[in-house]
């Protein structure tokens, strides 16, 4: 197995980075279970007040649909990324999503685990999932709309269209809209403020304003939406819609 996700802490401040650059870092079933490993070790290290996610370049241009393709329901099941992006939610230390370039499907349901996210002026976000004949699987049909409100998660998941950082950020998609060169600094500034405040009253802030806001939501909410998405694994336009992406041509759904 390659190692695509690499975890550096210091200063209070832990990092975790994806490197797939080829792919413009889509996220795979080995890249996540790496990632999974990692925040693991960041939530046992109590030196750590602060998390970021941020890949060089682009945060992540979804899952990858080349290996999702020839899943089949049960293939799908075990390729969903729900156990691990809900660990990210559940982490006691706030977590800070640094986004470069795009963050598409599973990137964006990736950066939407996050407390806070910050976006270079060129990023690219959104939910192309409808494109391929598929819905957001990995919390996004859960967290957009607690973030965003109804009616903008559904247009941005039914048109599948991307948006730009100064839309992301006038819908507060992303807190904060930073020159391309300084997305990864200003989070590192953000991230060792916050390590500098009283640890359990962030974490217990984290905490209630989570509770308050997510539970009995975000494990059921998940559950369904991975059964439901799975599902699609059994359909002729999830089939074509990613064989289109494959083939680089629009893709000819026939609603079945
Ligand atoms: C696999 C991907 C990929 C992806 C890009 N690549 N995104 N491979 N899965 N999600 C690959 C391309 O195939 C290509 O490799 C290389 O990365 C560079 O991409 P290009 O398309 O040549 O770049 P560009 O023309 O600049 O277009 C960038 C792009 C486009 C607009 C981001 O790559 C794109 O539309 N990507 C797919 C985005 C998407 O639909 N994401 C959602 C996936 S579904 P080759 O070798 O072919 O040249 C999803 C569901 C999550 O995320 C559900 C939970 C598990």
């Amino acid at each position: 197995m390659m190692t695509q996700a690499s975890l550096t802490i210091g200063e209070g401040v832990a990092l975790i980075s994806v490197e797939r650059p080829e792919a413009l870092n889509a996220l795979n079933r080995d890249i996540v279970d790496q990632i999974d490993v990692l925040i693991d070790r960041v939530a046992e290290d109590e030196s750590v007040r602060c998390l970021i996610l941020h890949s060089d370049r682009n945060f992540a241009a979804g899952a990858d649909i080349k290996a999702m393709a020839s899943c089949d329901e049960e293939g799908a099941k075990a390729f969903c990324f729900s156990p691990t992006y809900n660990k990210l939610t559940r982490l006691s230390v706030p977590v800070i999503a640094a986004i470069e370039g795009y963050a598409l499907g599973g990137g964006m349901e990736l950066a939407l685990t996050a407390d806070i996210r910050i976006a270079g002026e060129s990023a690219k976000m959104g939910f192309p999932e409808v494109t391929l004949g598929i819905f957001p699987g990995a919390g996004g049909t859960i967290r957009a709309p607690k973030l965003i409100g109804e009616a903008l998660a559904k247009e941005l998941i039914f048109t599948g269209d991307p948006i730009d950082a100064d839309r992301a950020l006038s819908i507060g998609l992303v807190n904060k809209v930073v020159d391309d060169d300084q997305v990864l600094e200003t989070a590192m500034k953000m991230a060792k403020r916050i390590a500098r405040r009283g640890p359990v009253a962030v974490r217990m802030a984290k905490d209630v304003i989570n509770r308050g806001l997510l539970d009995n939501n975000v494990e059921k909410g998940t559950e369904l939406e991975a059964e439901q998405w799975a599902k699609l694994f059994n359909t002729e336009d999830q089939k074509e819609g990613m064989k289109a992406f494959m083939e680089k041509r629009k893709p000819e759904f026939r609603n079945r």
